[in-house]
């Protein structure tokens, strides 16, 4: 089953690289024949119409097409070009050009025609002098210069180039880039959905060993990078599945390297979102025909780019799975189909489980009336043995309790409280941590934290009646967290 999957995204991956090739091929054809004749010549003509027809097959859509440098490959959009030997000169010639003009690549406009391309390959030969201006003492290109109407000279830029840097330099970029996003997701808006980070406080090292693995890889600091680039909240998204994965997979005792393969697996979950243009990704109401169709192409095509990024190894196969499983369901609904006998695997029923939590809980963004954090474990319960693996549920429900961090409740007593730490035992999830809410002045004042599972079982100041709203009770649980944490700081 797997190398099914595996074969279908390489034979994707191929195609996509031969039509990368054959654009690169075109555009020097075109190049070479203008050397040895004159514009107007059939042959040139020819050649030219073949520039512009591999240039729009490339594109596919897409409004244009990036031949860039990245150390001593070239790179077409996200493909590296894996030059066969008859290509090597090609690609010196080409690199040695970028080098020579301090550039880190071309674009071209996909509808470019014969005539736009025409007159870039005029002037192909004096780029050097028409970036002059532009390159300070004829150093790197810092900034994005047209060199003809539907081409342009695109800066070499180092600090989003990977490959350029020393391995250090990558690592601690890496390091730096995932851990202020951890540091965003800690702040207090996002503490509501990240219940099980206390738990990570424990687990800084198996953070640590994922964040080395994920820099060892090269498809993971292009696709971190890819993904950062694209779109912050999905980057956010990520770095929290990741997280609340690593969590849940620690609780199901996994090896230290196999939590880093999961947390890695999980930040690439929505790889292919990458694809998704992003009117349809950030659309506040609900999806078109259309636009479900393009959606549910993520999780193949976060596959393939993620193998047009990298070369095969163990891991990279496993990533690539839980990109296309993600969004299966434990019960083998779901999509993309992949066949009765297919069943998720473990990475992806633990992802599957993180991505819902942390998708629902985020939905303040775009919804009039949030689910709350207690209201989006009932929909995970619901829906137990049908979208999510029943023993997994269990134990992420014991990791960020019934009622997880931001939860609003009422307590037996009557008191209003909001959930400020989850549980600290399997066998207590109902009973977290609460700062009671006192009224006062315009609104609530907050009272004092109370810990639900040091009181008498009979205490009904210790007992969570049910779970509540927060536009029903005009209470900003956000702030209400935001004073607690800053106390106890
Ligand atoms: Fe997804
Ligand atoms: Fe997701």
């Amino acid at each position: 089953m797997v190398s099914t999957t595996t074969l279908l995204d390489l034979r994707g991956s191929i195609a996509r690289g031969d039509l990368a090739w054959r654009f690169v091929r075109a555009f020097f054809t075109a190049l070479q024949t203008r050397r040895l004749r004159a514009a107007e010549d059939p042959q040139m003509v020819a050649r030219l119409q073949e520039f512009s027809e591999a240039l729009a097959r490339l594109a596919a859509g897409d409004g244009a097409v990036r031949l860039q440098r990245f150390g001593p490959h070239l790179w077409v959009g996200r493909t590296r070009l894996r030059p066969l030997p008859e290509h090597r000169l090609l690609l010196r010639s080409v690199l040695g050009d970028f080098e020579r003009w301090g550039i880190g690549g071309l674009e071209f406009q996909s509808d470019a025609d014969p005539a736009a391309l025409a007159s870039f390959i005029e002037l192909y030969p004096t780029v050097d002098r028409c970036l002059l201006a532009a390159r300070p003492e004829g150093g790197r290109l810092e900034v994005v210069v047209e060199l003809s109407p539907q081409v342009r000279a695109l800066p070499a830029q180092r600090e989003l180039n990977p490959e350029e840097m020393t391995p250090e330099e990558a690592r601690a970029q890496a390091r730096r880039t995932f851990f202020r996003a951890l540091a965003a997701a800690r702040s207090v808006t996002r503490q509501c959905a990240l219940g099980g980070l206390p738990e990570l406080r424990k687990t800084r090292a198996v953070v640590h060993e994922m964040v080395d693995t994920l820099v060892e890889e090269e498809f993971s600091l292009l696709g971190m990078t890819a993904i950062q680039n694209f779109d912050p909240y999905t980057f956010q998204h990520s770095v929290h599945v990741s997280i609340l994965s690593m969590a849940l997979g620690q609780r199901l005792g996994l090896s230290r390297g196999d939590l880093a393969a999961l947390g890695v697996s999980a930040m690439f979950h929505d790889m292919g979102k990458t694809r998704v243009p992003k009117e349809v990704l950030h659309k506040p109401g609900r999806f078109d025909d259309t636009e479900w169709r393009v959606m549910r192409t993520h999780p193949l095509s976060g596959a393939r780019e993620l193998l047009r990024t990298g070369s095969v190894s163990d891991l990279l196969v496993q990533v690539m799975l839980v990109s296309a499983e993600h969004h299966l369901r434990f019960d083998g609904s779901g999509y993309p189909p992949l066949g009765d006998s297919w069943q998720q695997g473990l990475f992806a029923r633990i992802v599957t489980l993180a991505d819902c939590f942390d998708a629902m809980t985020a939905s303040r963004i775009y919804m009039k009336r949030p689910f709350t954090p207690d209201a989006v474990i009932r929909y995970l319960f619901e829906n137990s043995g049908r979208m999510f693996d029943p023993d997994l549920l269990r134990l992420f429900v014991e990791m960020v309790g019934l009622y997880p961090v931001g939860s609003l409740v009422r307590l037996e007593s009557g008191e209003l409280a909001v959930v400020a730490e989850p549980p600290t035992q399997a066998r207590e999830v109902d009973r977290p941590a609460v700062v009671t809410l006192e009224p006062g002045g315009q609104g609530w004042r907050v009272g004092s934290v109370r810990r639900l599972a040091d009181g008498a079982p009979v205490d009904p100041r210790c007992r969570i009646q049910a779970g509540c709203h927060p536009q029903d009770h005009e209470v900003d649980v956000d702030a209400v967290l935001a004073q607690v944490y800053l106390e106890a700081a």
